[in-house]
């Protein structure tokens, strides 16, 4: 994006504290799971492995704004990483976790940049045919931020204890944007 502010660069064993400060955020946590008794995001991800782990496959991004860390994603390809996450979905998606972990950079457009750069990244592989990504359903400020930029909604779907609705962005629509 011209202009940008954001740079997104592969995450490191050294952005593991950042991670898991992150993890401790009300916000962080309330985008993770329904559950209002919990305490930590992503159900105490063990980070080190987790980036240690990274693959073509499933990797995680770190966003800086002037050299600082203010969130982070990770890019999945949903029918090949090793979790089987998404379970029975088709070949030449990617799916997409966005979370900014500085509580004051929300609200500010960082998001927007982000998803932008990330998404244009996707489908700059021309086999990739869509985005997907599974917001809470509770999370309707996220399905907002989702929406405007071009993003579906297709359906619920239950993901183990989380309720999501799924959002699908599919090349044609963010060509024409
Ligand atoms: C969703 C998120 C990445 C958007 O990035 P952002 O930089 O805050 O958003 P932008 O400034 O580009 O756009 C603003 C929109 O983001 C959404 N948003 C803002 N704060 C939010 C929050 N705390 N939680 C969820 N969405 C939020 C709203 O749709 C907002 O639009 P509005 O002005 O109509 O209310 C960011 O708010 C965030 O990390 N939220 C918490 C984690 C989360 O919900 N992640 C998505 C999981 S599916």
């Amino acid at each position: 994006m011209a202009g940008s502010r954001v740079i997104l660069r592969r995450a490191s064993i050294d952005d593991v504290p950042v991670l898991e400060r992150w993890d401790l955020e009300p916000h962080v946590i309330a985008c993770i799971t329904d559950d209002p008794t919990a305490t930590t995001a992503f159900d105490g991800t063990a980070w080190t492995e987790e980036i240690a782990g990274a693959s073509e496959v499933s990797y995680h991004l770190i966003a800086e704004v002037d050299g600082h860390p203010i969130g982070a994603m990770q890019i999945i390809d949903p029918q090949l990483e090793s979790t089987h996450y998404w379970g029975d979905v088709g070949p030449n998606l990617r799916a997409v976790d966005i979370w900014i972990g500085e509580p004051d950079m929300l609200g500010r457009g960082y998001g927007t940049e982000m998803m932008t750069q990330a998404v244009d990244d996707a489908f700059a592989d021309p086999a990739i045919v869509a985005i997907i990504i599974d917001p809470l359903a509770s999370n309707t400020d996220a399905h907002r931020f989702y929406q405007r930029l071009g993003f579906v909604p297709v359906g619920r779907q239950v993901f183990g204890e989380d309720d999501c609705l799924v959002h699908r962005l599919d090349r044609a629509s963010w060509t024409a944007r």
